[in-house]
């Protein structure tokens, strides 16, 4: 399956695939509820999947993930360089995400792409045990 555009069509396919990656997953409802948005965008294949938010001349990424046994391959990068062609299509200027601090293969996956860091949310995320970590604010100009 190559890379296709996220519809409606996908919830339950897009909330197993997000289920793989995530510990606090979307539901089927929250995909579709996000999906229903005339803002929300996003592209799939069989086990990757990035969804946007795209407001005026801004996106924000709201989520990206790759399922544990097709990591390595390139997926992600593959779904960012399908964004960053879409932003440059729709005149967007900016493409901003937030990550947290210690997910360090996803920070590495945007500072591949070229996205800089721009700023910190300290404690913006729970852990698991009740700690906070900070979150990385990240942009790309396009
Ligand atoms: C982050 C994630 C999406 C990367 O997906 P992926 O398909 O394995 O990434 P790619 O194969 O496209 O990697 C592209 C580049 O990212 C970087 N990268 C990806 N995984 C990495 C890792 N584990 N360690 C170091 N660098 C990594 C590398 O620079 C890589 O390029 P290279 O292979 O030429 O070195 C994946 O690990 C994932 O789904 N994680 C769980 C969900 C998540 O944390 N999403 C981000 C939330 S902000």
């Amino acid at each position: 399956m190559s890379l296709c555009e996220l519809t409606l069509a996908h919830v339950e396919v897009a909330s197993i695939l997000h289920e793989t990656s995530f510990e606090k997953p979307w539901s089927e409802k929250e995909f579709q509820d996000l999906l229903s948005l005339p803002t929300t965008k996003g592209w799939m294949d069989e086990n990757s999947l990035l969804m946007i938010s795209h407001v005026l001349d801004e996106i924000e990424i709201l989520t990206i993930l790759t399922h544990p046994q097709a990591r390595g391959q390139g997926k992600a990068k593959a779904l960012l360089e399908r964004l960053i062609s879409y932003a440059k299509e729709q005149n967007v200027c900016q493409i901003f995400l937030e990550v947290n601090v210690e997910n360090l293969p996803a920070i590495a996956l945007y500072e591949k792409v070229g996205f800089q860091k721009t700023g910190v949310r300290k404690n913006y995320y729970k852990m698991k045990d009740g700690t906070f970590c900070d979150g990385l604010v990240y942009l790309l100009k396009i």
